[in-house]
């Protein structure tokens, strides 16, 4: 479409058609962009269509239309896999077990909230999917995001918009004004086996099972491939949302984001009390194998959100929800061998390589002893027939031997006194179950292992740097530590076994890329011991740049949420140590960088250092999660019943039985004025 000439002075009527035309032009273009996959112009020239567009709507209010692509995308047009940072964290949730600690998780949520009724939840099934945020902004989807961190997820709006069900504009009414919207996509398990028949008749490669195919879907660049899985999406709650009308409970948000035209899973249901969700589970357990998703247990929320918002949440999983995991699968195979793996730490673990066995959702042909102790006691030896179990994600293991069927006598696996790849001396440390091998970095399999951790999803995120690529860049001496990725040239990835010049110059890309990375992503791909990705992003969060970190006292580090004596020293001992400071220094050298922030102030310093609070009540213009935060930053501690060690009761309106206990107590009681005051100070 030419754009309609654009005279010296344009009259009214002009400049509302070239806005038209401005806004369809740039929606055509994020069409080619983000649907196609086929750009049509360069950024420069987007971006600069886009910003006479926003020009002339901020000289022009009145040409600002709801759909217009300035209303839609915050920040600019968004990019495939780039971070995105969610409005509220995606948190993931605790698990039970059965239905004694179910009733254990509905007494302990009791004490946390101000209602003595029985509670009300919200029955879903747990879809065994991927977690997915979506962004609406006056009803238009302008982002999918992962879940990622938790705080920040990566971009996957060109594959999100293949699933035909999700809307890419709200329907209906009460829509906020902005809605983060939270679900799981997953492949329906007729697609899955539809496109494992076909890639049977046709020789193509099978899918390992619908949660991986929908992951892999999610994280394809081309989204022809993604729209190939037929994925689906179920709706299951709400991230941030700005200016809603007030919805109260879960079960009318669901039915709220069925109008707006989101599908949301038709078994859910709203039980009451502890024997309520004992029979959903029951009777969703019976049904298991007929839906047409798969499902790995159930999930219960509190239906009230007010009361939700009294639970409040831990740093990785609210209080007022909880998944009942059905029990994992358990399959009979027999062992063919037993050998020793060598892991990132250098930890030497038995390893039963089984007969293929399909078991939780997968084949399994591998299972972990966990550690020599383990093998002795569940006395495993070659060609016993074991029990092999697998749970979602969980590493499969093997249960139990059945040594009543063993032929013969096979000799029990011999303790390991040599790392069976480097031939180094192998340390079973008194009080450690694990034994070790003591080469460190020297030992490849140890090399490997932690180059294949730094360049995994959640740390430097390099895409296509996988096991066997690894295996040789650490064989052929090519990279003895993770700084030497940044170093490699086209030739030496020539040189590497099925690479070529296009695939070699990705992988330099994918290397580059990951350059422009977070702080948390970084102490997570250090591969420091213990610290996962929440430690490691706490870690970041506490100091905001990398010097700060580096400097913590043991002190500073223990007042970061869920870091304990263990995880502290492993900090200090890992900047401390010589070897360890030369690879960040190399890894900085070799251009790693991120936005770096001033640490958060020292809560130690805080005015409510060493106190410790009780909410009741509702708060005016704060959730207690908010209250939590910000008296956790000043210092204190925030408990949920009032005892004789509580310092402060914060009694909000209608506050309750806690009030009258502190009165009793004779502890001090603070209006929400009184409180403010003393943040302030
Ligand atoms: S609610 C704060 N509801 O399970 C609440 N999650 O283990 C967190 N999941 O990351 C999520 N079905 O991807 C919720 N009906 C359901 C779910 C569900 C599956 C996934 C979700 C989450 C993970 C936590």
């Amino acid at each position: 479409m030419p754009p309609p000439d654009r005279p010296e002075n344009p009259s009214p009527a002009c400049k509302a058609e070239r806005a038209k035309w401005l806004r369809e032009e740039i929606h055509r273009h994020n069409r080619l962009y983000h649907k196609q996959d086929n750009p049509e112009i360069p950024d420069s020239e987007y971006d600069a269509l886009y910003r006479e567009l926003r020009r002339l709507e901020h000289t022009h209010p009145e040409l600002v239309t709801p759909d217009s692509p300035t209303q839609s995308v915050g920040a600019g047009p968004s990019r495939a896999f780039d971070p995105v940072e969610h409005g509220a964290p995606m948190l993931s949730l605790e698990n039970v077990f059965d239905a004694g600690e179910m009733e254990e998780f509905d007494r302990r949520l009791a004490g946390l909230i101000d209602d003595e009724r029985e509670r009300k939840y919200s029955a879903e099934p747990k879809l065994d999917g991927v977690a997915l945020s979506l962004l609406y902004e006056r009803g238009v989807l302008v982002r999918a995001a992962t879940r990622g961190d938790g705080r920040t997820g990566e971009d996957v709006t060109h594959s999100a918009l293949t699933i035909r069900s999700l809307p890419v504009r709200l329907a209906g009414r009460d829509i906020p004004r902005r809605v983060e919207v939270r679900g799981e996509v997953f492949m329906p398990l007729h697609a899955f086996e539809a496109y494992n028949k076909r890639a049977g008749e046709e020789g193509g490669k099978a899918l390992v099972n619908p949660r991986n195919a929908a992951a892999g879907a999610l994280r394809q660049k081309d989204p022809a491939l993604a729209a190939q899985r037929s994925l689906d999406f179920f709706a299951h709650g709400v991230g941030r949302v700005d200016e809603v009308p007030a919805i109260s409970r879960q079960s009318k948000l669901l039915r709220k984001m069925e109008s707006w035209g989101l599908k949301v899973c038709p078994e859910v249901e709203r039980v009451a009390g502890v024997s309520g969700c004992a029979g959903y589970y029951e009777r969703i357990f019976k049904r298991r194998e007929g839906f047409d998703y798969a499902l790995d247990g159930v999930v219960y929320k509190l239906d009230r959100f007010d009361l939700r918002d009294q639970a409040g949440a831990s740093s990785h999983a609210p209080r007022w929800a909880v998944a009942r995991k059905f029990p994992a699968e358990e399959r009979l195979t027999t062992v063919r061998a037993i050998e020793y793996q060598v892991g990132r730490t250098g930890a030497v673990t038995p390893v039963a390589r089984l007969e293929p066995v399909f078991v939780g959702g997968a084949t399994v042909s591998n299972a972990t002893l966990h550690n020599y102790g383990e093998l002795l006691r569940k006395d495993v030896r070659a060609g016993d027939t074991v029990v092999v179990r697998r749970a979602g994600d969980v590493i499969p293991e093997v249960v139990r031997s059945l040594p009543e069927r063993r032929k013969g006598d096979p000799p029990i696996p011999p303790l390991l006194d040599q790392c069976p790849e480097c031939g180094s001396e192998v340390a079973l440390p008194e009080d450690e179950a694990v034994a070790r091998c003591t080469a460190g970095l020297i030992c490849p399999a140890q090399r490997r292992q932690a180059l294949m951790h730094f360049a995994s999803r959640g740390a430097m995120d390099i895409e296509g740097l996988g096991e066997v690529l690894v295996g040789q860049l650490v064989e052929k001496g090519l990279t003895r530590n993770p700084a030497d990725l940044y170093a490699l040239s086209l030739e030496q990835l020539n040189g590497l076994e099925r690479m070529a010049d296009k695939s070699s110059a990705n992988l330099l890309a994918a290397i580059q890329r990951s350059k422009s990375t977070t702080l948390a992503r970084f102490l997570f791909a250090l591969g420091i011991r213990d610290v996962g990705r929440v430690t490691a992003a706490a870690l970041a969060r506490r100091f905001g740049n990398l010097h700060a970190l580096r400097q913590a006292s043991e002190e500073q580090l223990l007042e970061v949420e869920d870091v304990g004596e263990i995880v502290a020293g492993r900090v200090r001992a890992f900047f401390a140590g010589e070897k360890n400071a030369a690879a960040v220094e190399a890894l900085l050298q070799a251009g790693l960088h991120w936005p770096e922030n001033e640490a958060a102030p020292d809560p130690s310093a805080g005015p409510l250092h060493g106190k410790t609070l009780v909410l009741t009540g509702a708060l005016e213009g704060m959730t207690r999660d908010e209250a939590r935060e910000r008296i956790v930053a000043a210092g204190g501690r925030v408990t949920a019943s009032v005892s004789k060690k509580t310092d402060y009761l914060v009694a909000g309106a209608n506050a309750g039985s806690k009030r009258a206990k502190a009165e009793q107590l004779g502890v001090e009681i603070l209006d929400q004025s009184q409180l403010l005051a003393l943040l302030k100070q």
